[in-house]
Parts: structure tokens; C-alpha cells; sequence
């Protein structure tokens, strides 16, 4: 059955480059390679070649160089060189660099493109990377528009390894496969944060992410306010007073047959459809950006579909709670105290770090439900941006082998993070004078203030929690990623459902 999430698979062959069938064949080009690579200059009756002595073309990272193949006994009819640059080519850059071509291909029109494995490392790895590179160049952020002529489609991608056996061709299309998935969950995240708060209510957050999640197999439940409340989920009702929507919190359940009782991976998502700051209201500039406030939220379920597809073999859990903050007649106001469903009572001092409360009822919840290791993923503080700027997530956690892990991880799926320490005496800026802590620490650390709130809430539990306020979204377009949201930290969640890791993670 043709199901609304399905799109076309990406073809792997692994011949000749003469015999790749395409109409644009697209090939690294690191800084010193010399002229004669693959036959591209024959192929392209001394273009290449003529292009570099007169560094028309001198492959800086992302730089792009087109040439007709003039060789008919090649069957492919136009090569791009998209340089590669001089420092690593690894796993990461071959990804973004696959972006880049992809989308430059796409706004040629070309019918069909192949990406030729080229980098260092893993030749799987690669494979697998330019397929979610390429799949990544396919989001398209303007659905809303009704005068502007509608995107063509896609081209219809290959990835080429060269001169491969048989046996290497099966597992590079394997490692495809896996990477057309990982790309499309990223895209599906980019689409949920993206998409304005008008229509992503937290109800209809829930509604599209169960369906987007149950496709796969994960079994989803939806709490509504009533069972929110029977839980005692004192914090994630507190944000939502103030709004006429109801919040709610949708929970993943990925229970492969035959897979250990431990671990158990937990991932915490937050889910503010709409963030205005509440009573502590946010200046109106830039405020809409405040749309894209579930996207860790929606990481989190575009993670569990991607476990979901590619079989991991552990179970793992998703919790998002999902809501939105407004300043309302009911809503809560600076000073006034919540309890919350741990027991943990919060003097609320400013109701913009709306966040972290309903992550700390979210990772509550992830442990009573038998998580053994927990990840949170959350656009939490606008301290991370200044720390880290817009290319680094912060990340944060206990203990360091388990925030090690997570972190090697990200970096492998090219999603960049950089750790933030936790230490002891940052908890004195969250005392509280009438409750258990505030839920600000002050201008000083912001991020890490943020971070040791959660920490209240995981038990002893490993944990790594994601600062994405940075990274979800891209102000400025990069040629590898185009203005609007990046989909950070889907792939990084999903890959680390096949890691190993014991009870000492
Ligand atoms: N959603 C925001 C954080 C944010 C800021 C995300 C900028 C993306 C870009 C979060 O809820 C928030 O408002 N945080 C406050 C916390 C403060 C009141 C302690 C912030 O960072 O200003
Ligand atoms: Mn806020
Ligand atoms: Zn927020």
C-alpha cells in the first residue's frame, strides 16, 4: 500500500563510472587530486584538467565545476565536481557535501543525479552518509505558498561506488537504504518545525507525530489533560494554563521481540507548539521563530520511526510533552509554585524558561516508565546560542562515559555538539527560599543553570541533555543547509538505539 511517507528509494550500483546511466553525474573533488581521477578529463574531453590549470575550479569545499561528458562511450551526459577542500573527508563532510550537490542539482532540474562515493573512512559509512546527504537536499520548506510555481521533484538519486564486487554493492545498498530513512525522519522533523503554530497545536503535534510513529510500528499513546493530571504532572500543567489548547503528551513505545529488558533508552522531547514567554512575555521581535519551540519534540518521534524502520535491537522509549506557552487569564504567574509529578515543588520565577518544567515532568515520566538511559533533546536557552553559536548543540549530562557516547555518536551522524560542565556549585543558583529551586538561575550560565534543573529530574539515571536552541533552526542559509530547520539530533538519537551499551553505559 502506498502509504503518504513513502518516497522513491535511492538506486546503488557499482560499476564502471562509464556505465552510471545519469544525467548528472556529481563526483568529490578534494583539493589534491591530481587531473587524471576516474577518467573524469578524458571523459570530459580535457575540461577537467583545463579547469584546474586555470583554477577556474580549485575544489574549495562546496565549490562547484560543471562540464558536458563528451565521451559517448560514457553513458552518463553532464559531470559536476563539487570540491571537497583540503582537510577531512570524512563521513560529515561527504554528507554535506551530497547536500550541496543535491540541491544545486534540483535547482537545475535534473531528472537524474548520482552521487559518486568518494572520502575517507568507512566505504559504508560513506555510502550510507551521501543517501542521507541527498535525501536532505529533497526538504522543502514552502507549502504554504500559492503564487509561486511548485517545486519540481526531486531528482532521482544513485549512489555510485566504484568498481565495487558484488558482495560490496549489496551492503553499500543496504547502507543506502538505511541512509534514505535517516534522511527522510530528518526531513519529517524539519517539516514538524516548520510548520506555524496555528495549524501545530499540541493536539494536532500529537496527532501527526502518532501517525508518522505508528507507521513504523511504534506503539503511541496520546495522554490527554485528564491522565496529565492523574499523573500529577504538576509542571507540564502549569505551562499550559495559559492557553485555551490543551496540552498533551504523547509517548513512544519501541518493543522489538526478543530484545534485552535492559537497557532501555529513554528520549525526552520538548514540545512548546508555541513559546510567547507567557506572563514573562518575549520582546514581539523575532518572536515567530518561537514556532520551531517542538523541535526537539518532534526529534524525538522522527527518531522513533527511524529505530522503528531500521529494527534496532533494544527498546526504547519517546516522551514529549507537548504545549503551549501563553500569557492568559489563568496562566501561571512569576512566583507562584508548582508541583510537580516527581514530588519536586518549583517557585516559578520567570515563565519563559517554560522548558525546562515540562521536560522535568517528561524525564519523570521516561523513568517511571522503565527507561534505564535517558536523552532529552530540547530548544531550551538562548544562553547556548551565545556559547555555542548557531553550528554547535551544547551537551550536557552525567556521567561522562554515557555524554562521551552520545556525543561520538552525533558526530559520526554530522550532528555537531560540544560538552558543557555540570559541576556542583552551579546548583546554588537555582536555590529557591520557598520551594525545592527556581526555575532560573540568572544571566550567568544560563545553559547550564537550565541543565542542572533537569538534573533534578533523572534520578541517578545516565543522562545527556541536548541544547538545540541553536541548531534547530538555520538563520542564514549554508550550501549545505538552506534557511529553516536542520533536523538536528534525529539521526543522532536513532543511531544510538544500535550502540551497546551495559548498565555502566
Ligand atoms: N524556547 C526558549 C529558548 C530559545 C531562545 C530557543 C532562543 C531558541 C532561540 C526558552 O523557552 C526560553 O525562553 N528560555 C529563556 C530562559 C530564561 C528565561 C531563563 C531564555 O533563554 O531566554
Ligand atoms: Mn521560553
Ligand atoms: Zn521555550
Amino acid at each position: 500500500m502506498l502509504s503518504v511517507f513513502s518516497s522513491a528509494p535511492i538506486v546503488c550500483t557499482g560499476g564502471a563510472l562509464s556505465a552510471v546511466d545519469t544525467d548528472l553525474l556529481i563526483v568529490p573533488w578534494f583539493e589534491d587530486d591530481p587531473p587524471g581521477v576516474a577518467g573524469l578529463d578524458g571523459a570530459s574531453g580535457g575540461e577537467v584538467a583545463r579547469a584546474l590549470t586555470a583554477k577556474e575550479f580549485q575544489a574549495k569545499t562546496y565549490e562547484m565545476f560543471l562540464a558536458p561528458i563528451s565521451d559517448r562511450s560514457w553513458r552518463a551526459t553532464r559531470l559536476a565536481l563539487i570540491g571537497g577542500g583540503a582537510g577531512e573527508r570524512g563521513s560529515a563532510l561527504v554528507r554535506k557535501l551530497a547536500t550541496a550537490a543535491g540541491l544545486a542539482a534540483r535547482q537545475r532540474r535534473v531528472a537524474r543525479a548520482a552521487f559518486v562515493v568518494r572520502g575517507a573512512g568507512d566505504p559504508l559509512e560513506l555510502a550510507q552518509a551521501v543517501a542521507e546527504g541527498l535525501t536532505l537536499a529533497e526538504f522543502y520548506g514552502g507549502s504554504y505558498k500559492t503564487t509561486d510555481p511548485p517545486p519540481a521533484a526531486p531528482p532521482a538519486w544513485t549512489v555510485a561506488v566504484v568498481d565495487a564486487s558484488e558482495e560490496a554493492v549489496a551492503s553499500a545498498s543496504a547502507a543506502v537504504a538505511r541512509g534514505r530513512i535517516l534522511g527522510e525522519c530528518s526531513n519529517m522533523a524539519r517539516e514538524l518545525a516548520n510548520e506555524p503554530g496555528n495549524t501545530l497545536t499540541p493536539r494536532e503535534f500529537a496527532k501527526r507525530t502518532a501517525a508518522l510513529a505508528s507507521d513504523a510500528g511504534v506503539r503511541v499513546e496520546i495522554l490527554d489533560e485528564t491522565e496529565i493530571e492523574k499523573l500529577g504532572m504538576g509542571l507540564l500543567l502549569g505551562v499550559a494554563r495559559g492557553s485555551v489548547e490543551p496540552p498533551r503528551v504523547i509517548v513512544f513505545h519501541y518493543d522489538p521481540p526478543g530484545a534485552p529488558d535492559r537497557p532501555v533508552l529513554g528520549l525526552v522531547g520538548k514540545g512548546v507548539t508555541f513559546d510567547t514567554g507567557g506572563i514573562s512575555i518575549k520582546p514581539a521581535e523575532k518572536m515567530e521563530q518561537m514556532k520551531d519551540d517542538m523541535a526537539g519534540g518532534a526529534a524525538v518521534a522522527c527518531a522513533m520511526r527511524a529505530i522503528a524502520l531500521l529494527k534496532a535491537p533494544i527498546r526504547v522509549i519517546g516522551v514529549v510533552p507537548a504545549t503551549e506557552n501563553m500569557p492568559g487569564g489563568r496562566a501561571i504567574k512569576p512566583g507562584d509554585v508548582l508541583k510537580s509529578a516527581s514530588g519536586k515543588t518549583v517557585e516559578v520565577i520567570n515563565t519563559d524558561a517554560e522548558g525546562r518544567l515540562i521536560l522535568g515532568d517528561g524525564l519523570w515520566y521516561a523513568r517511571q516508565l522503565g527507561a534505564t538511559h535517558l536523552v532529552d533533546v530540547a530548544t531550551l536557552t538562548g544562553a547556548v546560542v551565545v556559547a555555542l553559536g548557531k553550528i554547535t548543540s551544547g551537551i550536557f549530562g552525567a556521567p561522562d562515559t554515557w555524554v562521551d557516547r552520545v556525543r561520538r555518536v552525533a558526530d559520526r551522524a554530522g550532528d555537531r555538539m560540544w560538552p558543557m560542565p555540570l559541576f556542583d556549585e552551579y546548583r546554588d543558583q537555582i536555590k529557591s527560599d520557598i520551594a525545592d529551586m527556581v526555575n532560573t538561575g540568572g544571566r550567568a550560565a544560563g545553559s547550564i543553570t537550565a541543565a542542572m534543573f533537569l538534573k533534578e529530574f533523572t534520578g541517578d539515571l545516565p543522562w545527556a541533555h541536548l541544547d538545540i536552541a541553536g541548531t534547530a533552526w538555520a538563520e542564514e542559509a549554508k550550501p549545505y543547509l538552506p534557511k529553516g530547520p536542520s533536523g538536528v539530533a534525529v539521526r543522532t538519537l536513532a543511531n544510538l538505539a544500535f550502540e551497546k551499551f551495559d548498565d555502566r553505559s
